[in-house]
């Protein structure tokens, strides 16, 4: 375990309350939070049932709630049917058919309002071109798109036929886009011509190609939507475009009624080793953690106007794009475009024009943009803000503090939310209405969700503000259910450190004395840059198959604006060491893997400080690449004198 994250931070005493004022508004008052509270801890189970059938339209009623015989393979409603699509648009239509669900601004600032029955249809006529085309029940189906509406559409059209979707961020590779499609063995691909983000170009079906032309062999259609007018070949047989595909199909589409555990969707994330893994997450217990999280955490009412900036190639755009805000009949606005385009005052600018009341960022943007200068925000009266969120990464206090001054006028709740692709909806947060918050912290865990922290014995760590490991003791119903095709590794990742009905969230974490958790950092080799989850492991399989390169190891160091970036070490097998080397293998791995992984720095040297039985030591490069002091032993290295290269300046 990566010690030198557990360790004390500077206290922090600031707390706020949520004002009066929004108190009386808020829909959750702090007696029902209270009342929640106490349901969930003299009944776990009974207070998840009594919110699955008060929350979800079921096609058929569950009468079991939790089965937990095959520990920690967990089924939540599992004798229950529903559609998750049908829960999402179809039951708003006679009360809210006239409502706009979605307010789309495109990279250009064109903008489009989208009823929930204009949504509903486009889901229909779509889901009909999806079984038109071979999709059907259990089948997975890969989404390559841009933060468009059609995006949304895809999933919905996915959930309302049964098939599963796998959504894969726009930013990632055409190597890492074939190795998802190969270890879900998709069926089909749906993806763009292109967009623009920033006025710039993501040739997203030049991309795909580029994956399909090696493997992909379970691929029988591309469907692909015309978003950029991008000069695209077509392949005879295989490709199809969206407008052909939707063409004379119906808008009505009778919804694929599933048990509760049907796979609703897949989706990919980093790990300590080896390849990225499928996270499966479920069809009830999923949509029922996005609606309970999307209500309680951010209040979210019938008024709001809810804004989450993040990309639906994430688990933050599937819970609070896709299926939240739907689920909750609210209305929102997607957006395709980048902060800082065309000036760095868009998101503010965007917060005024569709009058935003629930803003959720991730803290990498709130430090860009408060570096950019207060100018930006104060151009706009940004007085339609009633909460504003966070999530992906530990935000600094100073950060909190601008964002609650800057953007919040001192009058909005800040809600600073951990969970991960895993957990599926929100976990340790505040809840606006009715939690007092501390800049930094995450406060408390929600109702029916129990986190504690223990030391690597398993005894719960008790010591306010001393450190360990994050666990979840009891199950809960938006948890992921495995990994796609690896039920071994699940097991082993999150199940196997302790028991099986103990979840370790791969994070260290301590508590203040008011019991308010703080997330230190990850336990294992995941990096967090810009609130985006990467392998160590995978940056440097990557960076070895480069064929200047013998061996290579990657660590993190603390960035002003991501959070964390990459610095990787690496042994040349021929070549001498270069400008022009580092910024070849610096490309190299953006190639391989996506643009997020680009390490930051390369350090050349002849070897890598080892242990005498070849372990690397991590932990010392990490000092290295921090160019802090070592303090610790290197006499039981195998090559002491490494140290002295590794500390040189590469490029
Ligand atoms: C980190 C994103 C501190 C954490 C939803 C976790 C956070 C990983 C926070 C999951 C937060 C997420 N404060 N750290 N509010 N939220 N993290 O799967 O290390 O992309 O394990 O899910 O991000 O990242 P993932």
């Amino acid at each position: 375990m990566a010690d030198n994250k557990i360790e004390s931070v500077l206290r922090e005493d600031r707390q706020f309350e949520p004002p009066r004022s929004f108190v009386d508004g808020a829909t959750l008052k702090p007696a029902d939070v209270k009342a929640l509270r106490e349901a969930a801890a003299a009944d776990h189970e009974g207070f998840w049932a009594a919110q699955a059938r008060e929350k979800i339209d079921w096609h058929k009623p569950f009468s079991q709630v939790l089965d937990d015989s095959d520990a920690p393979f967990f089924k939540w409603f599992a004798d229950g049917e529903l559609n998750v699509s049908y829960n999402c648009l179809d039951r708003h239509l006679a009360t809210k058919g006239d409502k706009t669900a979605v307010i789309f601004e495109g990279d250009d600032g064109e903008v489009e309002h989208i009823s929930y029955r204009e949504l509903h249809a486009r889901v229909c006529r779509f889901a009909n071109a999806l079984k038109a085309n071979g999709l059907g029940k259990g089948d997975r189906a890969v989404v390559y798109m841009p933060n468009i509406p059609q995006a949304m559409v895809t999933m919905l059209a996915c959930a309302r036929i049964g098939a599963i979707h796998s959504v894969v961020f726009g930013g990632f590779s055409a190597i890492s886009l074939r190795d998802r499609i190969d270890d879900a063995e998709a069926k089909m691909l749906i993806t763009a011509d292109g967009n623009y983000r920033g006025g710039k170009l993501i040739p997203l079906k030049e991309t795909t190609d580029k994956a399909l032309s090696e493997g992909c062999e379970s691929i029988e259609k591309v469907i692909v939507y015309k978003r950029a007018g991008a000069d695209v070949t077509m392949t005879e047989g295989r490709d199809i475009w969206w407008h052909d595909a939707i063409d004379g199909q119906s808008d009505e589409c009778e919804p694929e009624w599933v048990g509760a555990e049907h796979p609703l969707f897949i989706l990919y994330t980093s790990g300590s080793t080896g390849k990225p893994k499928g996270i499966q997450h479920s069809s009830g217990g999923y949509l029922l953690g996005a609606i309970c999280t999307s209500r309680w955490v951010f209040d979210y009412g019938d008024d709001d106007v809810f804004w989450c900036t993040a990309d639906v190639g994430w688990i933050t755009g599937h819970t609070y794009i896709t299926y939240g805000p739907t689920a909750c009949g609210g209305t929102q606005v997607m957006f395709e475009g980048v902060p800082t385009y065309p000036e760095p005052d868009r998101f503010w600018k965007m917060v005024d024009t569709h009058q935003v009341t629930i803003f959720y960022t991730a803290p990498t943007a709130i430090r860009a943009l408060m570096k950019q200068g207060d100018e930006y925000p104060q151009r706009h009266a940004l007085d339609s803000l009633r909460v504003l969120g966070t999530v992906g990464e530990p935000i600094n206090p100073e950060a909190w503090m601008w964002y609650r001054e800057m953007i919040g006028h001192e009058k909005c709740p800040i809600v600073d939310t951990w969970w991960q692709t895993e957990t599926g909806g929100h976990m340790i947060t505040p809840i606006a209405s009715s939690t007092s918050t501390k800049p930094g912290s995450v406060t408390h865990a929600l109702p029916g969700i129990v986190a504690d922290i223990l030391d690597e014995s398993g005894a719960p760590v008790t010591d306010a503000n001393s450190g360990g490991i994050l666990v979840m003791t009891k199950p809960w119903p938006y948890m992921l259910r495995n990994i796609w095709g690896d039920p071994e590794r699940y097991r082993e990742t999150y199940f196997g450190m302790f028991d099986a009905h103990t979840y370790v969230a791969g994070d260290s974490a301590q508590r203040d004395e008011q019991g308010n958790f703080r997330i230190l950092g990850r336990i294992d080799d995941v990096v967090n840059i810009s609130g985006h989850r990467m392998g160590t492991m995978e940056v440097e399989s990557a960076l070895v198959a480069h064929k200047a390169v013998s061996e290579a190891a990657v660590v993190s160091r603390p960035h002003e604006i991501k959070g964390e970036c990459i610095v990787a070490f690496v042994i040349l097998k021929n070549d001498d060491p270069s400008d022009e080397l580092a910024s070849e293998l610096r490309d190299w791995v953006a190639e391989q893997l996506g643009a997020i992984a680009k390490p930051e720095e390369i350090r050349f040297a002849d070897g890598l400080p080892k242990t005498r039985s070849g372990k690397i030591m991590r932990r010392l490069l990490r000092t290295v690449a921090r160019d802090e002091e070592i303090t610790s032993d290197v006499s039981t290295l195998e090559n002491p004198q490494i140290i002295e290269q590794l500390q040189a300046k590469g490029s």
